[in-house]
């Protein structure tokens, strides 16, 4: 199957380019423009990507790879990333993560059937003085604890 695109999404694409002298430099904003849109990066954008940044397909899939923040599968409408790294790790980011599992009935890295949560464990968000946080879709959360979650949990459902 091709890999489809809104007008929108090819324009903000097509401003991209003109801010990055060089292609390459461009993916990245490239992929946040076709996660916005598709919610994650569907496996056909790789070589589509490639092709406008004048790269091979393999760089393309090595940096959504490395970066967390490119989903390579369908989320869930909420998305719960949970970072895991060590001072959020040292203020019970374990708990959380446990408890999240717990309330949702799912494990960490599922999304749930009715596709509306998700739960990811991610490194570091730079959030440390918050800690332990997560980032909720576009928010960054925390300090968190257990009742702090079944708070925003009553909210969602
Ligand atoms: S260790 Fe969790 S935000 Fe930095």
């Amino acid at each position: 199957m091709s890999f489809q695109l809104s007008d929108e999404s090819k324009k903000q694409i097509e401003e991209i380019f003109k801010r990055y002298p060089h292609k390459r430099a461009a993916t990245l904003p490239i992929l946040h423009v076709i996660q916005k849109e598709h919610g994650y990066i569907p496996e056909e954008a790789e070589p589509f990507v490639a092709e406008l940044v004048e790269e091979p397909p393999v760089k393309i899939r090595e940096v959504i790879l490395f970066y967390t923040m490119f989903q390579t599968k369908p989320i869930g409408k909420y998305h719960f990333q949970v970072c895991h790294t060590v001072s959020c790790w040292l203020r019970g980011a374990k708990e959380i993560i446990e408890h999240l599992e717990n309330r949702l009935n799912i494990k960490s890295g599922e999304t749930s059937d009715d596709q509306k949560f998700t739960i990811t464990e991610v490194e570091c968000l730079g959030a440390c003085e918050i800690a332990p946080m997560m980032q909720l879709n576009d928010d960054y959360i925390g300090p968190l604890t257990r009742e702090k979650i079944d708070e925003i949990l009553e909210k969602l459902q």
